[in-house]
């Protein structure tokens, strides 16, 4: 399978093996073209794609040691995202399929976040419950099969990663955030400053950062029409308020899962998207998963941040007959709480 992901800002082709053998992934990643902006600028994003993506998709093939009529299907990422972003994939694939007449899956991003956890364990890991914990998304999930999930949770506002990455800016960290604040706070004290953790006693499994996105500004800049002026954003001041801004964010994150393994009779958790490449998130996880006796699956670090490798979901829908045809659009946007996967 030849699978295609050009949902935000990585242009990603994959070559993998009915039996999940990844042969090449490959991501070009559009980091320094929206630096500057402290975000992704969704119109820079589809034209980097248009000119990255055929010599992306020829080096995932060359890559891989297949030629194009070795393929057998043409997996790509139609939902959800940007909506130029998402166009420059699925023409592409669309092409591809027309041109080799080979089948068309659509697939959906969030449900390869999840089946990167698939690919690693080697076997099958559903039922589960499903944290997608990314820059557009913290969502919470009853995984029934690889492509049935239903939402139990969600944040109510920002996403785990955006607040990573808006807290980073405060700090006056490089894009993107997640990384870096990963990196400053190994050095500080996560104990330093006790951030908002919202919705952590209660019984629901919604998210919500815009409280500890908050606290952390007015203790970094200082509050409006305050009489004083916060200390100086020192080299350790940044750490430890990094420190402690991650250590709420993860205390959330693993709250809620250890709460919906609670809820749902299931005795597996697999995480994944950006924030799950956090090592101290990682290791949270594994200590809770441990306590509560349950089996984790951790996306591999080089699939959690976007990739094509986990688009190779679209197996499952392959081999289930649910092909895509040629008039396929693409469903833009974020996942929330309303709406369905
Ligand atoms: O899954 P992803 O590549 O894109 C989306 O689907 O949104 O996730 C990107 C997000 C960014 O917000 C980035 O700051 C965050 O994941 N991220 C991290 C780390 N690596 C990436 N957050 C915390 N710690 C990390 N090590
Ligand atoms: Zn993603």
């Amino acid at each position: 399978m030849l699978a295609i992901e050009s949902s935000c800002d990585e242009t990603a082709a994959a070559v993998v093996t009915k039996d999940l053998r990844v042969l090449s992934s490959v991501v070009a990643s559009q980091n320094e073209l929206h630096e500057r902006f402290g975000g992704v600028v969704p119109e820079i994003a589809s034209r980097a794609h248009v000119q990255r993506i055929l010599p992306v998709i020829d080096e995932a093939i060359r890559q891989a040691g297949v030629t194009l009529p070795d393929l057998a299907v043409i997996a790509v990422v139609t939902q959800p995202g940007l909506v130029g972003s998402l166009l420059v994939g699925l023409t592409a694939a669309k092409t591809l399929a027309l041109v080799l007449n080979k089948p068309l899956v659509a697939v959906n991003h969030i449900e390869g976040h999840i089946y990167a956890c698939r690919l690693a364990a080697g076997r099958d890991l559903f039922p589960c419950i499903g944290l997608v914990v990314s820059g557009g998304h913290t969502n919470l999930y009853h995984c029934h099969t690889a492509t049935r999930f239903e939402l139990i949770g969600a944040t109510i506002d920002d996403a785990a990663g955006e607040a990573f990455d808006k807290i980073a800016s405060v700090l006056k960290l490089p894009y993107p955030g997640g990384p870096m604040i990963e990196k400053v706070a190994q050095t500080g004290n996560p104990q330093a400053f006790r951030f908002p953790r919202t919705f952590i006693k209660e019984d629901r499994l919604d998210f919500s950062f815009s409280g500890v996105k908050t606290s952390v500004l007015y203790e970094a800049n200082g509050q409006p029409g305050a009489h004083t002026q916060p200390p100086a954003l020192t080299e350790r001041r940044i750490a430890d308020i990094a420190a402690s801004f991650q250590a709420a964010v993860i205390d959330v994150l693993v709250t809620k899962c250890r709460q919906a393994l609670r809820r749902f009779p299931c005795k597996t958790l697999c995480v994944g998207g950006g924030v799950a490449a956090n090592q101290a998130f990682r290791e949270a996880l594994g200590e809770m998963a441990q306590r509560e006796r349950v089996e984790l699956h951790l996306s591999p670090r080089e699939y959690c941040t976007d990739n094509a490798a986990m688009a190779a979901v679209g197996w499952e829908l392959f081999e289930a007959g649910q092909l895509a045809q040629l008039d396929q659009d693409v469903v833009p946007g974020l996942v929330r709480k309303s709406s369905d996967v």
